[in-house]
């Protein structure tokens, strides 16, 4: 691949999605973008690139970027933010009318798996009825499969404590599906951090965990201040391990002693 090919793919992946990409990263355009060659008769990256660079290719540019995502999920991932969710649950559902959800979004949900965890987590405190999660991804096949439910024997078993693995799912061969009272509970979109977020309405809890990596600092700053607007004043964003607010944005305050859990700054306290 030229030079210039790489370049047009990484230009258009970033615009559309937020996602820089390396020259580092050069290597995995070929396998990821193989199947997508075949099937438009490409010859090879420049092919395609040559392609991208002419005028109404929206479905191709739109294909390139989800096949350049990287989708990587599980259960329960890193424990804590969940552990968190859980002791912040019923005080959040206690600040608000009985009659009132809690809205909960997964942005960048991928799969699924964060947006169930979140739910098994209700469910597990009696507060399932007090909550709507929803899940949103860039990648529609990703959507389509959080929206089925199923899981492989190996996906469930990254992270996901057996006894709700028992009673939240019901095999079937050798996968296993999401119970229909779990399932309720989430709805998934299509959605893209970039866009505007506010069509989403506000959320109580924002789960944001493992995208930002993947942004440049304008842009994690652009949307953790999108995401600020649509958080309630006592609500809590949690980010992936490997992600901060430090550095990008004054619109959240690090909470003591927990790692990735951040709470909203008032404008009123950014005033004064
Ligand atoms: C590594 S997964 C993280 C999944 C989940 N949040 C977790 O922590 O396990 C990153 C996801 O971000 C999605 N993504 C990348 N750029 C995005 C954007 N601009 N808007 C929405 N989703 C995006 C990808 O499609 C991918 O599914």
């Amino acid at each position: 691949m030229s030079t210039a090919a790489f370049e047009v793919i990484a230009a258009l992946v970033r615009l559309r999605s937020g996602i820089v990409l390396g020259t580092d990263k050069a290597y995995m355009l070929d396998t990821r973008l193989g199947g997508l060659m075949r099937e438009n008769r490409l010859a090879n990256l420049d092919a395609l690139a040559a392609k991208l660079r002419a005028p109404g290719n929206e479905h191709l540019a739109a294909a390139v970027t989800e096949a350049l995502t990287t989708n990587e999920s599980f259960f329960f991932r890193d424990g804590k933010p969940f552990d968190h969710l859980r002791r912040i649950l019923p005080r959040l559902a206690a600040a608000r009318p009985a009659m009132q959800r809690l809205r909960v979004l997964s942005a960048a949900c991928s799969t699924g798996q964060e947006a169930y965890s979140i739910a098994m987590v209700a469910d597990s405190l009696g507060l399932g009825a007090r909550l709507e999660v929803l899940g949103t991804d860039l990648s529609q096949e990703v959507v389509r499969r959080a929206r089925e439910g199923v899981y492989s024997q190996f996906e469930v078993q990254r992270g996901l404590p057996v006894q709700m693995l028992v009673k939240h799912f019901r095999q079937e061969g050798s996968q296993w599906r999401i119970s229909p009272a779990l399932r309720a509970m989430v709805r998934f979109e299509t959605g893209n951090l970039l866009a505007d977020l506010r069509p989403l309405g506000s959320f109580d809890i924002i789960f944001c965990r493992n995208v930002l990596i993947y942004f440049d600092a304008p842009t994690k700053t652009r949307v953790l201040s999108a995401l600020a607007d649509r958080l309630m004043p006592d609500g809590v964003l949690y980010l992936g391990g490997a992600e901060t607010v430090l550095g990008l944005t004054d619109r959240f305050a690090t909470i003591e002693g927990e790692r990735g859990v951040y709470a909203p700054v008032t404008r009123l306290a950014l005033a004064g």
